[in-house]
């Protein structure tokens, strides 16, 4: 079989077979196949797409391109969280600690943070000490002792998915669903979890901005993950404006902890509570999703979600005086009001705008070596729904530098989708999507 006559099948809109998907795969991870042959043929499976059996083997054959981690040593059901990427989506901070108070084993592996999104590992180091560089060997330790821990994603992860992924992205070739599906769980189950609970975004900061599309793209996922053998199910949430309040790297560790406490904004509390009871149910832990709800609300309302946190920070090497009094984490030096221009009502506020805000005031990194300021980043002060006078703040920028609070608050302001009717209310989620089929809410 050579590479050309691959593309060209692809191209006249005949399905793959395993051996040619694999061939593809592995000759693009080892080099012998060049990017432009590679390039060419993403670019007819995204107009001629592939069924679910060429997406499943996609997905397996990039799961394989590197190593598969073993977590049969942490006792338990292990699930894994995943979001398909949000603004001000600091989920797993929070979520880890209260479905590990429940005696969950969370075991998770994340990432940094590149342009408008946030990483959940920058997150973690606003908390001095703090550090991901944990051997296989302590990550298991500490997820059996403390049934959480978070390292970084091992570089020998599915490397076929961080190349194709580059390609993708100079290529035209990232929204498609087969390949944004096989690029995810890829991950996911390289990652070894017994089950996987998806956040798929749906609105104007996600990858779809459909319903429709977001709905297709989960199941694509929960088929994937459960012809894999593992339980996966998914939500679809909103992202037509940033998740909680915070968007920043110290900003949303506080806003975590006050969530953790019971006191945090009301679409993120609901999310975490959500997606942790699915997290519960997908572990055995509870026989009802009403059991499963009460149980987390519990791990705020009794302080063992905060006290888990605190064990996880320890754990890893973070001083916890910073958890005890969160005033003494990353402050910037000043904070100015973001005024509204006009009066309205506000029907979006756009999450790559605003991702993108934080970015310019230095809480993002524009190429993997920027450096990140760890204080700076908004708080809003309005959501989607509110009216605002003109002159009303519209959200609080914390920032350090002159120069770069400009360029941050030009993008802002314009973020602010505002109108003078009161928008339709909108569902924070949408429905929900399991092997059975789907749930629309
Ligand atoms: N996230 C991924 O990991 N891969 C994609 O293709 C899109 C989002």
């Amino acid at each position: 079989m050579t590479m050309v006559d691959i593309i060209l099948k692809k191209r006249n809109g005949y399905p793959l077979s395993k051996e040619e998907i694999a061939h593809f795969v592995e000759g693009y991870t080892k080099g012998s196949i060049p990017d432009y042959q590679a390039a060419a043929l993403l670019m007819a499976i995204y107009f001629q797409k592939m069924n679910k059996e060429e997406t499943a083997h996609l997905t397996e054959a990039i799961m394989k391109s590197g190593r598969l981690v073993d977590l049969s040593a942490i006792e338990g059901i292990k699930v894994d969280k995943h979001s398909t990427g949000g603004v001000g989506d600091k989920t797993t901070l929070a979520l880890g600690a209260m479905v590990a108070a429940c005696g969950v084993p969370v075991a998770k592996m994340s990432g940094r943070g590149l342009g408008h999104t946030g990483g959940t590992i920058d997150k973690l180091e606003s908390i001095p000490g703090f550090s991901v560089e944990l051997s296989i060997a302590d990550f298991i330790k500490n997820v059996n002792d403390i049934k959480l821990a978070v390292i970084g994603q091992s570089k020998d992860l599915a490397p076929a998915d961080k190349m194709l992924y580059a390609l993708r992205d100079v290529t035209g070739t990232v929204d498609n669903i087969s390949l944004i599906a096989s690029s995810v769980m890829s991950k996911k189950l390289a990652a070894g979890a017994d089950a996987i609970i998806l956040d798929v975004k749906t609105g104007d900061g996600a990858f779809m901005k459909d319903i429709e599309d977001s709905f297709l793209l989960a199941k694509e996922m929960v088929d994937i993950g459960t012809s894999m053998g593992r339980e996966t199910v998914a939500i679809i949430t909103d992202m037509d404006q940033p998740l909680g309040l915070a968007i920043g790297n110290s900003l949303e560790v506080k806003e975590a902890l006050q969530t953790l406490k019971g006191n945090g904004p009301e679409d993120f509390t609901e999310l975490c509570i959500n997606l942790g009871a699915h997290m519960l149910l997908l572990a055995k832990n509870a026989t009802t999703f009403e059991e499963a709800r009460g149980k987390i609300k519990d791990t705020m309302a009794s302080g063992t979600a905060l006290e888990t946190f605190k064990a996880f920070v320890k754990g890893q090497g973070g001083n916890i005086a910073y958890i005890e009094n969160m005033e003494l984490l990353p402050k910037s030096d000043k904070v100015m009001a973001l005024l509204a221009e006009k009066e309205g009502y506000i029907h979006g506020i756009e999450a790559e705008a605003v991702g993108l805000g934080a970015l310019a005031l230095g809480a993002g990194r524009e190429n993997k070596e920027s450096s990140i300021d760890l204080s700076v980043g908004l708080v809003l002060n309005k959501k989607v729904g509110d009216y605002v006078a003109e002159g009303d703040t519209l959200a609080y920028l914390h920032y350090n530098d002159e120069n770069r609070l400009s360029s941050a608050k030009e993008r802002l302001i314009k973020a602010f989708k505002l109108q003078s009717e009161k928008p339709k209310e909108r569902p924070l989620i949408y429905g929900l999507v399991t092997k059975n089929g789907i749930e629309r809410y």
